[in-house]
């Protein structure tokens, strides 16, 4: 299968799970982020998506059936200063891609989408069913793709699952892979740049929520599950046990924690202090937003296995060796 974006962070903790699995891989990506010494066991083309002639005989020399497409820019903030950018890396850019695998043959598309397509959700937690309401270019690229994906479904026969990540953190237990923090934004690498490096205080974006400590809470998902659910995602669609051309499905632990709880689990992980102070509220941050992961059990087969603890001893693992 052709793996895109299997450089980078999620994508290359899924290549490894995939070739666990048994899985022929081979990976495409342009090497614009992401880093060639984190494939593990696949092959890997530098090269760009929208390269249509190219990704199409990349597919017929592999032997290609089925596509699992992370290659996309992810910073929310960006996508609002550069949303030209946006649109054309990640629509425009699957679109051409969506074309070039249809004619190498492929039937059969595992892609990355995210909680953030519901934007700021009514209520928790929070189901495939859900109200789409993007609350930024980055998340409308997203929900566009899921859509993209749909009427290549009714036009090509193509049949896809769109995994909705939560917050995707920590890393590979044996330490060999992990996330780059350089340009890092969410929660987990800022709190370890906070105990590893001197002066690097994590601010707290608001402490005056209507939760119960008033900090904002998200749903941690271990980059190992997550990359788990991709390998049984392929294996649902392989089995027709996928119903529909175009699925959306939650993945996440359906455990909300909180900012401050975070903090106090990665304290009592690392023994080490974190250094914080408070900030104000970002724009268009959910107070609360975690998953309804059902449809995940019933229809892949998938739970996580890893909790906020594990999260964060991976974590501090991978960032200690690189700090
Ligand atoms: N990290 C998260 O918490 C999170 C949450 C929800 C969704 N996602 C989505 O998951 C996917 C993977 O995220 P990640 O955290 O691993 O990001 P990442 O930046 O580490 O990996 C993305 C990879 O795609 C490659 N790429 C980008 N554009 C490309 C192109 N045009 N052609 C070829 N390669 C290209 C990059 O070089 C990089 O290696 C992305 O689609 C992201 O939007 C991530």
């Amino acid at each position: 299968m052709l793996v895109t974006g299997g450089a980078g962070y999620i994508g290359s903790h899924t290549v490894r799970a995939l070739v666990e699995a048994g899985r022929k891989v081979v990976v495409l990506d342009s090497l614009e982020y992401g880093s060639a010494d984190s494939v593990v066991g696949a092959p890997l083309v530098a090269g760009d998506i929208a390269d249509e002639d190219a990704v199409e005989q990349l597919c017929r020399d592999h032997d290609v059936g089925a596509l699992v497409h992370f290659a996309a820019y992810k910073a929310v903030g960006e996508s609002m200063e550069q949303p030209g950018r946006y649109w054309h890396n990640n629509v425009d850019k699957s679109v051409s891609l969506f074309e070039a695998v249809i004619r190498a043959g492929v039937r059969d598309v595992v892609f990355s989408s995210s909680c953030s397509v519901n934007g700021n959700p009514a209520s928790v937690p929070v189901a495939e069913s859900a109200a789409i309401a993007p609350e930024s270019v980055y998340a409308e690229t997203k929900a566009t793709v899921e859509r993209v994906l749909h009427w290549f479904g009714v036009t090509a026969g193509l049949r896809s699952v769109s995994l909705r990540y939560f917050n995707a953190a920590g890393a590979s237990f044996d330490n060999r892979i992990g996330e780059d923090w350089t340009r890092a934004l969410n929660l987990v690498p800022l709190v370890m740049k906070s105990i590893l490096l001197d002066d690097h205080p994590l601010t707290m974006f608001g402490t005056d929520y209507d939760t119960p400590d008033g900090t904002c809470i998200r749903d941690y998902i271990h980059v190992v599950d997550l990359a788990d659910a991709h390998v049984r995602a392929l294996a649902a669609l392989f089995a027709d046990a996928v119903p529909q051309r175009a699925t959306a499905v939650n993945v996440g632990t359906g455990v909300g924690t909180s900012v401050r709880e975070l903090i106090d689990r990665a304290e009592q992980v690392t023994g080490r202090p974190v250094p914080c102070e408070v900030g104000p509220r970002r724009a268009g941050d959910p107070a609360a937003t975690y998953a309804d992961p059902s449809l995940a059990h019933s229809l892949l087969g998938w739970e996580a296995r890893h909790g906020i603890d594990d999260i964060l001893a991976t974590a501090y693992a991978w960032h200690s060796k690189t700090a």
